[in-house]
């Protein structure tokens, strides 16, 4: 019975998808003036369209990613890389959240070590703690650090930020399914809850370790262990 649910929830989530490529690519063409040019009202409506379409896609992908880790059904490929390459290439990706908090987004890395893991499941991992981090830090001010370290036979690997920090009351919480701390900030923040129950559970399908440390008003910072 529960295979059946499970296949249900992945046939809705994919067919959810299909509807949303066209209107991303129609939102793509408008911007482009390929159907004459736009005033600055059509403009902001076209980018409010496209920007909830990516949002609902990202929701999509994440109901899909939480029954395949509920299922055991995620599939994970490890290639080897480099590790100072790859943080390059996620402060490549994450740089363009940065842009509307002009937040201070530094990668202290110069690790020259190799490791053997999902290159694209770890990049999602950190995409979810720095976009928390962007969700977090204050609107002036804003600072956000990625890095790594070598730990025996592991790769340590965290995002840092001086955000609102995390209560002692509900740090144990947040890796709970669909856990926000607080219902108001629901509606500032937008969200879900997925999240980190996704990165806790591609990291431990990795072998890894995921937790963090947090002072209330000070900041937080994410670690997790993959094993080289
Ligand atoms: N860097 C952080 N600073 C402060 N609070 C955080 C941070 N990261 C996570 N949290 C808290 O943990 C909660 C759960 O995070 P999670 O990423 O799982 O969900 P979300 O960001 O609210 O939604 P989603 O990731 O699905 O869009 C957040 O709502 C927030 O309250
Ligand atoms: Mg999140």
């Amino acid at each position: 019975m529960d295979s059946v649910k499970e296949d249900f929830y992945m046939m809705v989530s994919k067919e959810c998808q299909v509807p949303i490529e066209p209107i991303k690519r129609y939102c793509e063409i408008l911007k482009d003036s390929a159907a004459g040019k736009l005033n600055t009202k059509q403009r902001e409506a076209i980018d409010e369209i496209h920007y909830n379409a990516a949002r609902l896609e990202q929701l999509i992908h994440d109901i899909v990613d939480v029954q395949k880790l509920n299922s055991n059904r995620m599939e994970f490929k490890k290639d080897e890389f480099k590790v100072d390459e790859f943080m390059l290439s996620i402060i490549d990706t994450c740089s363009p959240m940065m842009t509307e908090k002009n937040i201070e987004f530094v990668n202290t890395n110069s690790n020259k070590s190799a490791i053997t893991s999902d290159k694209s499941r770890l990049k999602q991992v950190f995409y979810n703690l720095v976009q928390n981090a962007v969700d977090f830090v204050p609107q002036e001010g804003g600072k956000i650090e990625i890095g790594s370290n070598n730990e025996g036979n592991s790769i340590q690997f965290y995002v840092q930020d001086n955000g609102i920090g995390i209560s002692e009351k509900r740090k144990e919480s947040i890796f709970k399914k669909f856990y926000q701390v607080d219902l108001s900030f629901k509606r500032k923040y937008g969200g879900t809850g997925f999240g980190l129950v996704i990165c806790k559970g591609i990291v431990e399908n990795l072998d890894g370790k995921i937790w963090f440390e947090s002072k209330e008003g000070e900041g937080t910072t994410f670690y997790f262990t993959i094993p080289k």
